[in-house]
């Protein structure tokens, strides 16, 4: 009686075994454990063997039942996961894809950082539109219509009246027109210009600084954008002042930092010259204060529009400004 269930038991574990589809696997079960099926027929024929064996045969011939039933289910389990993957085409003993996780842009991330140090400083920050009029763009910041300074922005006119906004100065006066002073903003976003080589895009992007206040002096601006330089790049780094001329400030400035690659030996990054210019700046021109309204005798200000993507060259050594444009995932992955 023992050799029979240990026979049924090892046939259907071979049975089993050669199974290649859960159909198999369940013809295989009913075969054993099904109302004709072998077990089925043992247990029923036990009532035929002497008295004395018939608990035994019972007892063991239904363990055997419990056993083989779960044999079949795990089977079964197996062949389902391993048939769903089979019909998609997977191979499931392939290491798993990596998941990979995009990153912040280089020109986000200064960005972030020029906004973030200003912030610090006590600035709000603000944006604006980048299809702008011809007032806010020219006008209103004091160049007025065939004025020569015009031609310091190669303007994409959108029509005779409407441009891309060729700097952010236009927020300057937006601004200025919905706030009293005190001002302390600053105003970041893309900008637009008719220009395209190693240093030159279309479209760019800057960050506007106003302050506008009682007793504010060219000594304010020195300060803050000193504290900004070495925030930004270390306290090593020297600024200086250069004369300029910008229609919305009097007096200008273009500050210059000692060049970060050679600390002012003179290489080719600053041309040899020792300095590298970053930003434009100065006194907001009193014509500004008559176009918003403010009072130009009790108020002063200073105003600056730094370009990111020339921050961003110097911080990380970029000699062609297309390169952030060109979405190469190989230059993007290194930031
Ligand atoms: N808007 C100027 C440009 O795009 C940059 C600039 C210069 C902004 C001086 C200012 C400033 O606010 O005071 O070339």
């Amino acid at each position: 009686m023992e050799n029979n269930l240990d026979q049924i038991h090892q046939q259907a574990l071979n049975e089993l075994e050669g199974a290649e589809s859960i159909r198999e696997i369940e013809d295989i079960s009913i075969r054993y454990l099904g109302r004709k099926g072998v077990l089925t027929r043992f247990l029923r024929n036990i009532s035929h063997l002497p008295a004395d064996q018939r608990p035994m045969a019972g007892k063991k011939a239904n363990e055997l039942k419990k056993i083989l039933d779960q044999a079949f289910r795990q089977a079964s389990e197996k062949h389902q996961t391993q048939d769903a993957a089979g019909e998609q085409g997977i191979d499931v003993s392939l290491p798993g894809r990596c998941v990979t996780c995009g990153a912040m842009h280089p020109i986000s991330l200064i960005n972030e950082q020029i906004c973030g140090i200003f912030s610090g400083l006590g600035f709000d920050i603000a944006e604006g539109r980048e299809v702008e009029s011809d007032y806010y763009n020219f006008e209103a910041l004091n160049f007025p219509k065939d004025h020569p300074a015009r031609d310091m922005q190669d303007t994409f006119f959108i029509s005779d009246d409407t441009v891309l906004r060729t700097h952010t100065s236009p927020q300057q006066i937006r601004t200025m027109e919905k706030q009293a002073p005190p001002v302390r903003i600053i105003l970041p976003g893309k900008v637009y210009r008719c220009d395209s080589d190693l240093t030159h895009t279309p479209m760019f992007h800057q960050v506007e600084g106003l302050l506008v206040d009682e007793n504010i002096s060219f000594g304010d601006l020195k300060g803050i954008l000193t504290t900004f330089v070495h925030q930004m790049f270390d306290e090593q780094t020297s600024l200086r002042f250069r004369p300029s001329f910008f229609p919305f400030t009097e007096p200008s400035a273009e500050v210059d930092i000692l060049c970060i690659m050679c600390r002012g030996r003179g290489c080719r990054v600053c041309s040899h010259t020792g300095w590298l210019e970053i930003l434009g700046s100065g006194m907001v021109h009193p014509a500004l204060y008559e176009n918003v309204g403010y009072d130009a005798e009790r108020y002063t200000g200073f105003a600056f529009g730094i370009g990111v993507e020339r921050i961003a060259m110097l911080k990380y050594g970029i000699d062609d400004i297309r390169r952030f444009f060109e979405n190469d995932m190989r230059f993007l992955a290194q930031f």
